[in-house]
């Protein structure tokens, strides 16, 4: 990868978005390969939110590749106080061979981005979760064989993984639809950004209302929660803007018969999605959270792996 971090799927070309995911497969195929990959390498894993899946499969992940994880929790470190994100990123960068962070704002992630000298990796922020997109188009690549020409339907808040999603998406020739509540869209720059990459791969990149409309014909129905991390005091509003967007069976039924349900999880059955959707034999959902491990696998190797 010409770029020295993983900010956002915008920072990857469309060849070197491909690449990553075939190495990922072969990451996935061959763990053996790898086992030196990161030996004597360090990576800080910077977490102002809650994880289960990023920080598991990052730690574990490292440890796969011969390298070492630090947990740190951004209220333990002295970010909490005050020190600047700019010193912050200068100090592991003499410590670690990179950093992966989870944030709120992204122009924090950008920010250490352009202090630090190591690679950093972001691990979700409010704009975008590249890793998550990432491990969702190998599980897409797994089931289906090629990307190009799928149609994949979001439905719910146009948030920080739906961004991901159309960015990856446009870049890998399949198109995204995604189905809002008015005032609940995808970014402008985002959706602008996303339909330009598209015109190179011929996939469609489509907001609309009715997730009647999104859905039919989809190989991939999407969801997230209607509430992310950092809207809590939202939640009771948007339960009642999300009505209506629940991904159900019925909806399930007017996609394409061979169509999977995805979801990045974690999973609020009876908000954002059936149980019975969410538990069905179309529900690829923890092949999805295995696959953030193979994935970010592949990241690190391509980023802080000896070449
Ligand atoms: N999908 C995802 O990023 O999960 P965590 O919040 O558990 O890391
Ligand atoms: N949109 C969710 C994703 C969690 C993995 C959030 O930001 O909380």
């Amino acid at each position: 990868m010409r770029s020295k971090d993983f900010l956002s799927i915008s920072d990857v070309t469309i060849e070197e978005l491909e690449a990553l995911l075939e190495r990922a497969v072969h990451v996935k195929q061959h763990p053996e390969q790898y086992r030196q990959a990161l030996a004597g390498q360090t990576l800080a894993m910077i977490f102002q939110k809650p994880s289960t899946r990023t920080r598991v499969s990052f730690e574990v992940g490292t440890w796969q590749l011969g390298g070492y994880a630090l947990y740190l929790s951004g209220t333990d470190l002295q970010i909490g106080r005050g020190e600047t994100i700019a010193d912050t990123a200068r100090v592991l960068s003499r410590y670690c061979n990179g950093i992966m962070a989870r944030v709120f704002g992204h122009a924090d992630i950008e920010e250490l981005g352009k202090w630090a000298t190591v690679p950093v990796i972001n691990g979700l922020s409010d704009l975008t979760h590249p890793c998550q997109a990432a491990a969702d188009f190998l599980t897409l690549k797994e089931r289906r064989g090629t990307l190009a020409g799928l149609r994949l339907a979001y439905v719910g808040d146009g948030n920080n993984v739906a961004h991901s999603l159309m960015l990856a998406g446009a870049k890998l020739g399949v198109s995204v639809s995604v189905a809002t509540p008015p005032g609940y869209g995808p970014k402008a720059e985002v959706v602008e950004r996303a339909a330009s990459d598209a015109k190179r791969t011929g996939a469609r990149i489509a907001v609309e209302e009715r997730p009647e409309d999104a859905v039919r014909g989809a190989d991939a129905i999407y969801t997230d929660v209607w509430t992310s991390m950092g809207q809590e005091q939202e939640q009771q509003e948007r339960r009642k803007a999300f009505a209506g967007y629940q991904v159900s069976a019925a909806m399930m039924r007017l996609a394409n018969p061979e169509c999977v349900f995805m979801h990045c999880l974690p999973a609020h059955r009876g908000e954002e999605v059936a149980a019975e959707v969410a538990d069905s034999p179309q529900s690829v959902i923890f092949d999805e959270a295995e696959n953030r491990l193979h994935a970010q696998k592949a990241i690190m190797v391509e980023l802080m792996g000896k070449r």
